[in-house]
């Protein structure tokens, strides 16, 4: 053989060599799990540099945030290794020309254009003296660069050579993409698995919320006021009619609505509650009709509306009187069409929800003042059920005296067998403003105090003017209110009253009094003015 054949024998030999490693490579890689890709790519960039003699081969993608970071590198040994740190800083042209889709090659850093003065002074600070570099491209984008280079001496890049090892860059290209996309959809599983658990927590909050109703004492009461609202509810739980239970605080209008939908056909499904003034207002359209992902910044998974969760059964809108008119509008017409959309989407989903709402503010005064839209309110006011307040009803007291102590008695295991007569008149000839709540929780206040057999329950005093007893901020506020209401003779409205005083409209002040169980006293009380 002469030179020129062995010469022809070598780059044949050699040839035969790539092309079985990189048929071996491009074998290994198909099918390879996501977690051996990275072990397989730095082994495969030893193998490829020790086949073609090169140094070092350096694999660089951009970071979760985009910035080109050195991921994969080999390098023989004594050799630097390619430094864990971002690229574009130290190699500023030459990460340009990867985003463009280029390839790099020099023999000598001598050739690198003026313009990569920054990447020529890298280059030979980590001893690079030949390099090729090769976009990572898939789907005609740059999603990364692989590199090989020299640093023992310089060398030239035969296109042939340069057109194997491009091969390789592709074989890299696509087994990192392929990993990407698994790991996106693994994140999408993933958040699939969290809106799942989501739901079921959901599922046992709402459950645990139905415990407590079905431990509701029963409705207590003799009187005929009372009477009245129960033969009510009994007739209009059969119907799917919507009903809106009116009436003070604290006078039983949710457990009245409890007992609507325990009637109902719709009992062996929960009931639904929304207490729209205690959702943000922000909030509260996507807590009643869902929203999708993304339906507005911050929406980051998917939510199911309380209208989707009351499908078949009852949803109680708790404090319907502070839904935003924007909500009322939406929440009419799912009323008329019984389908709504999720924020986010036009889908219609249809729903079949039996409304029951309640309010403790004067609808008919919100209606003229604007606060509630009238479609709304004759939507809504198909069968008004008005629960009387306490003091109306002054026979249901002692029955529910007695309810109370025996409740609170058995729970804190205390004996009570009495009460005193006298005891028990004042506690009924009280104005209870605070209705059946108030009393509850005086009778409890009582029962824990409790030293023996005999209760002594201690009368609430109407406010008087003067220093709140308590600093609760509930207790400043009504004391607040009480004594600017004693200012103006309890006017409410017009120049000097009491909501221009406090700087609320006369319609919020109403609802904080109703709130916060505030009634002008009656004469017969001997109270106030
Ligand atoms: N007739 C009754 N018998 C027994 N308990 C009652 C009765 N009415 C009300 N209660 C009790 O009084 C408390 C207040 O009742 P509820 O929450 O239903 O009032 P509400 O009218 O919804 O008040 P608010 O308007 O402030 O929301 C609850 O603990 C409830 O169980
Ligand atoms: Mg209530």
């Amino acid at each position: 053989m002469n030179s020129r054949e062995e010469t022809l024998q070598a780059e044949l030999e050699e040839r035969i060599r790539f092309e079985t490693l990189l048929a071996d490579l491009s074998a290994r890689f198909v099918g390879l799990p996501a977690e051996a890709l990275d072990r397989e790519i730095e082994e495969a960039q030893r193998r490829i540099c020790e086949t073609v003699g090169l140094d070092r081969s350096t694999l660089g993608q951009p970071s979760k945030e985009g910035v080109p970071q050195f991921t994969h590198a080999w390098a023989i040994p004594g050799c630097m290794p390619a430094p864990h740190s971002p690229a574009a800083p130290l190699f500023p042209w030459a990460t340009q020309q990867i985003q463009g889709g280029h390839t790099i090659r020099f023999s000598s850093v001598e050739e690198l254009p003026p313009e990569a003065a920054m990447d020529k002074e890298t280059f030979r600070r980590v001893g690079t003296k030949s390099c090729v570099c090769f976009p990572l491209l898939v789907g005609g984008k740059a999603m990364g660069a692989l590199s090989f280079g020299t640093v023992k001496a310089e060398r030239q890049w035969p296109d042939e050579l340069v057109n194997r090892l491009r091969l390789v860059a592709e074989v890299f290209a696509s087994a990192l993409a392929r990993r990407a996309s698994e790991e996106a959809l693994q994140n999408a599983l993933e958040t699939v698995e969290a809106l799942k658990e989501r739901l079921q927590a959901e599922n046992v909050s709402l459950r645990q919320d139905l415990q407590l109703l079905d431990g509701h004492p029963e409705i207590l009461g003799q009187s005929t006021a009372l009477r009245d609202v129960l033969a009510q509810v009994e007739q209009v739980a059969a119907t799917e009619a919507s009903v809106i239970l009116l009436g003070e605080t604290g006078t039983g209008k949710e457990l009245i609505a409890s007992a609507i939908h325990d009637l109902s056909a719709r009992r062996n499904r929960r009931m639904i509650r929304v207490n729209c003034a205690a959702i943000p207002s922000t909030l509260i359209e996507s807590e009643l009709f869902g929203r999708e992902k993304g339906a507005y910044t911050g929406a980051l998974t998917k939510q199911v509306g309380r209208f989707e969760a009351a499908d078949g059964s009852t949803l109680f809108l708790d404090e319907i009187g502070e839904l935003p008119p924007e909500v009322q509008v939406k929440l009419l017409r799912v009323l008329q069409e019984k389908q709504i959309e999720r924020l986010g989407s036009s889908m219609p989903i249809p729903v079949d929800v039996r409304i029951i709402a309640a309010t403790n503010v004067d609808l008919e005064a919100a209606v003229q003042k604007g606060k509630i839209r009238q479609d709304l309110y004759y939507r809504l006011n198909v069968f008004p059920i008005t629960v009387p307040p306490l003091r109306d009803r002054p026979q249901d007291i002692p029955l529910l005296i007695h309810a109370f102590i025996d409740q609170f008695s058995r729970a804190m295991g205390k004996t009570i067998t009495s009460i005193s007569r006298s005891n028990l008149d004042a506690l009924q000839h009280y104005p209870w403003p605070g209705n059946v709540r108030e009393l509850r929780n005086v009778i409890e206040r009582a029962v824990i105090l409790a030293r023996g057999p005999r209760l002594s329950v201690e009368v609430p005093s109407v406010q008087p003017a003067g220093a709140p007893t308590s600093s609760a901020i509930e207790d400043v506020e009504r004391a607040h209110i009480v004594r600017t209401l004693e200012r103006t003779g309890w006017r409410l409205q017009g120049k000097g009253g009491a909501a221009e005083l406090l700087g609320l409209k006369r319609t919020t002040l109403q609802s904080r009094m109703a709130k916060l169980g505030i009634r002008r006293p009656t004469p017969e009380h001997g109270v106030g003015t």
